[in-house]
């Protein structure tokens, strides 16, 4: 089964008199253990696709199961509350809250109700932290700040990590120690990973890579 699946999305967007069809009739699947970039140029669509996969933007039509449940038609509210349970989410520029010390950040969405609640400063020394955890996020590096991310969206344990462009802010050799900790976390806790990336040198890295162009996804290596 897989955790995510798409189904004949698309994703059209007014502009001006006429309308920008992003999406023309996508579907994707990942399955647990898997970890899946997606590549594509600017302007392609990736964010996009990725903002749809969790559930914070609807698509104009086509479905989107996580876990077999169909996530495209729910309430805002119901929404949110799957992201919060059952998705992590990286973005590009790993948006810390300023005024929160670094384990803060993850104590802050920690789910109160887990059965086994991680430790987040446990997490963030794995992640070579230790030295940062009464820091504030203006006291890091790029990278420093990219892996508390990714801490922030290990916390609740999720089934679907979400990443866009994790490593875009990163020299290679850092960017390549992020890619590195998704993928761990993906075979060994046998969850499912998404990544959009510009990064040709961390693909060899992911089990299935995805190309979207001109609206359309296509799968250019399978597992
Ligand atoms: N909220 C929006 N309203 C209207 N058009 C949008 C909106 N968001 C994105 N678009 C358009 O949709 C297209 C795809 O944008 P998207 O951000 O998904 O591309 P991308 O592949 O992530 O690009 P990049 O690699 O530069 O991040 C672009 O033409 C963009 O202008
Ligand atoms: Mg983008």
């Amino acid at each position: 089964m897989s955790v995510l699946e798409l189904q004949n999305i698309i994703k059209n967007y007014p502009d001006g008199q006429n309308v920008n069809e992003v999406l023309k009739n996508v579907s994707f699947h990942v399955e647990q253990g898997e970890f899946a970039a997606i590549i594509g140029p600017s302007g392609a669509g990736k964010s996009t696709l990725l903002t749809i996969m969790g559930a914070l933007l609807s698509p104009s039509s086509g479905t989107v199961l996580l876990n077999n449940q169909d996530i495209s038609h729910l309430s805002k509210k119901k929404q949110t509350e799957i992201r919060l349970n059952q998705i992590g989410f990286i973005f590009q520029n790993s948006d810390l809250i300023p005024y929160l010390k670094i384990t803060e950040q993850l104590q802050f969405i920690q789910k109160i109700s887990a059965k086994e609640p991680l430790n987040a400063k446990k997490l963030l020394q794995q992640l070579g932290l230790d030295h940062r955890l009464n820091s504030y996020p203006n006291a890091l590096s790029g990278g420093e700040k990219q892996r508390v991310a990714i801490a922030r969206a290990f916390i609740n344990q999720p089934d679907l990590i979400l990443a866009d462009e994790p490593t875009a802010s990163l020299d290679s050799k850092r960017g390549r120690e992020v890619v590195k900790i998704i993928q761990k976390n993906v075979h060994q806790q046998n969850k499912a990973a998404v990544m959009v990336t510009h990064d040709e040198r961390v693909l060899d890295l992911v089990d299935t890579i995805w190309q979207i162009e001109d609206g359309k996804l296509k799968k250019i290596k399978n597992h």
